[in-house]
């Protein structure tokens, strides 16, 4: 069977989709894209001459029937990926991140595809019960995010188990750079203080700002994305791709506003209930098996992406009108404070 050739990227307009679209093209390969514009469509320009363009939802069988046309290698890069947010829109998180990936997965096997990449996420660790976290560790997830994507590499375990898919499972950390939305009040830390910075309002710190976490630039997840597909001993074994190099929240945002110039310090308000506080992740099976290396500081891509944001200018914060469980929804976002 072959791989490779002609491929779909599900959230191909999103922040990490829009890169890995690029790469591919630039390889050679045809690219599909099935997205919503559930993100907006600000990335559109970067994606447009390198992928054909279905809008649709993976919720919808038929969307993704015809998105799958001829593929032979998916990545399924689309989500709602906003872990504090889920707690509050537990439904429609599952809706999307499980039911749409489900969907997705029925008919890329009823198409006949077998190579299938899914962007997981660290989330489904959980509380770390000791650091750095490996592929072997216990899966808690605290958020409704992180239960969903367990579930659905659960869901690939299973198809594989039965011969009909090969799936990838890619567990990416706190990933920032150039195009990740700066209009997102609930996620992205990084894009989130520049915007405000912009604006010269203060970051907004949940908690102490002593958590910590390895940000990783963007470029440094793309590339095993691709190199993933085909390599026999990674299918349906997970593995965790990212940084090693840790920061707290508080000297990102330091480091931040003093990159940017500005005279502010940053704002705390109350955590957030189910944020874990440190967490990062072993990369030491990528570094085995994938020969991973990630190669910017998180000093060089805060350049790079602060450079991107300020040509793109400062953006106006998009809430989301809807709440399914108020009760938990944090009042810097009821109040609309960032
Ligand atoms: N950014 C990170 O730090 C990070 C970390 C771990 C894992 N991930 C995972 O990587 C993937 C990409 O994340 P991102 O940061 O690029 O997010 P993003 O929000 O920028 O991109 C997601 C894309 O999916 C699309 N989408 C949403 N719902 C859809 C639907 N029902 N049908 C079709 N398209 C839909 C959106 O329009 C958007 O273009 C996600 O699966 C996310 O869970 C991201």
């Amino acid at each position: 069977m072959k791989f490779l050739d002609k491929v779909l990227v599900t959230g191909g307009c999103g922040f990490i989709g829009s890169h890995l679209v690029n790469y591919l093209a630039n390889k050679g390969k045809k690219v599909v894209v099935l997205d919503n514009f559930a993100g907006g469509k600000a990335n559109l320009k970067y994606i447009e001459k390198d992928a054909k363009i279905i809008r649709g939802s993976i919720e919808s069988r038929n969307a993704c029937r015809k998105a799958l046309k001829g593929v032979d290698t998916v990545f399924h890069i689309a989500a709602h990926a906003a872990e504090g947010q889920s707690v509050f829109v537990p439904i429609f998180n599952a809706k999307t991140n499980l039911i749409g990936s489900i969907t997705l997965l029925t008919e890329a096997i009823n198409s006949r595809i077998e190579d299938f990449v899914f962007t997981s996420t660290i989330a489904v660790y959980g509380r770390p019960k000791k650091l750095p976290v490996n592929e072997e560790h216990p899966l808690q997830p605290e958020d409704p995010y992180g239960i969903t994507k367990k579930a659905f590499e659960d869901y690939l375990r299973v198809y594989y188990e039965l011969g009909r898919i090969k799936p990838y499972i890619v567990r990416f950390f706190n990933v920032f750079g150039p195009r990740q939305r700066l209009d997102d009040p609930y996620r992205g830390v990084v894009p989130i203080f520049i915007n405000r910075i912009m604006q010269n309002k203060p970051p907004i710190i949940f908690g102490d700002g002593l958590q910590k976490r390895a940000f990783t630039y963007i470029t440094d997840i793309i590339e095993p994305l691709y190199k993933i597909v085909g390599k026999k001993k990674l299918i349906n074994n997970p593995i965790n791709i990212g940084n090693t190099e840790v920061w707290s929240v508080k000297r990102l945002a330091e480091t931040i506003i003093k990159k940017m110039g500005a005279n502010l310090k940053p704002e705390f308000v109350p955590r957030r209930k189910s944020d874990v506080k440190v967490i990062y992740a072993d990369i030491t099976k990528a570094k085995k098996l994938l020969n991973y290396k990630p190669r910017v500081t998180i000093n060089e891509g805060l350049d790079y992406t602060i450079e991107w944001a300020l040509r793109e200018g400062p953006k106006k914060f998009k809430y989301m009108d809807y709440f399914e469980i108020e009760k938990l929804a944090h009042s810097a976002y009821k109040k609309k404070q960032l």
